[in-house]
């Protein structure tokens, strides 16, 4: 049976390509979701790929995947470092979280240091453009393959 993984993306990522190409590339989020379906293809998981400017949206698909979803890939753009909410909301998803940026935050602004995401999550990626999407996936897929064997 497949198994179900949403890559949830936060505020602005609709401007992908078109936003400040210098630090997020020129790819767009459409281009992005192209090469994620690729690799859920050979991973054998249905993905589930939204993105959106609105910080209940985001809380609400995580609802849903927690009763649909084995794990989840997000990036939370800027609500990655001013949302308790969607930690909380994570902090009740039972299964592998990955987060990722497209940007090395860590390069950035001080602002961009902290992340509310960064303590739940089972991994981080920053700083490896769009190819962070695919390589979180292929982590998420492992993870779940781990999960499963453990009976969890
Ligand atoms: C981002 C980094 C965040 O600091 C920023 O607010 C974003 C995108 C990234 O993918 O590099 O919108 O999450």
């Amino acid at each position: 049976m497949k198994r179900v993984v949403y890559i949830i993306n936060g505020p602005n990522l609709n401007l992908l390509g078109k936003r400040q190409p210098a630090i997020y590339g020129h790819e767009t989020l459409a281009d992005v979701e192209i090469a994620c379906r690729r690799v859920a293809t050979e991973s054998n998981l249905e993905l589930k790929f939204h993105q959106s400017n609105r910080e209940y949206e985001i809380i609400d698909w995580i609802h849903e995947a927690r009763e649909t979803a084995a794990g989840i890939v997000i990036n939370p753009a800027a609500f990655t470092h001013t949302s308790v909410a969607i930690l909380d909301a994570l902090n009740a998803f039972d299964g592998p979280v990955l987060e990722i940026h497209i940007s090395n935050v860590h390069k950035r602004e001080a602002f961009r240091h902290h992340s509310y995401v960064s303590s739940r999550a089972d991994g981080v990626i920053a700083g490896f453009g769009t190819q962070g999407y695919t390589l979180a996936l292929q982590r998420l897929s492992r993870l779940i393959d781990e999960t499963a064997t453990k009976g969890g």
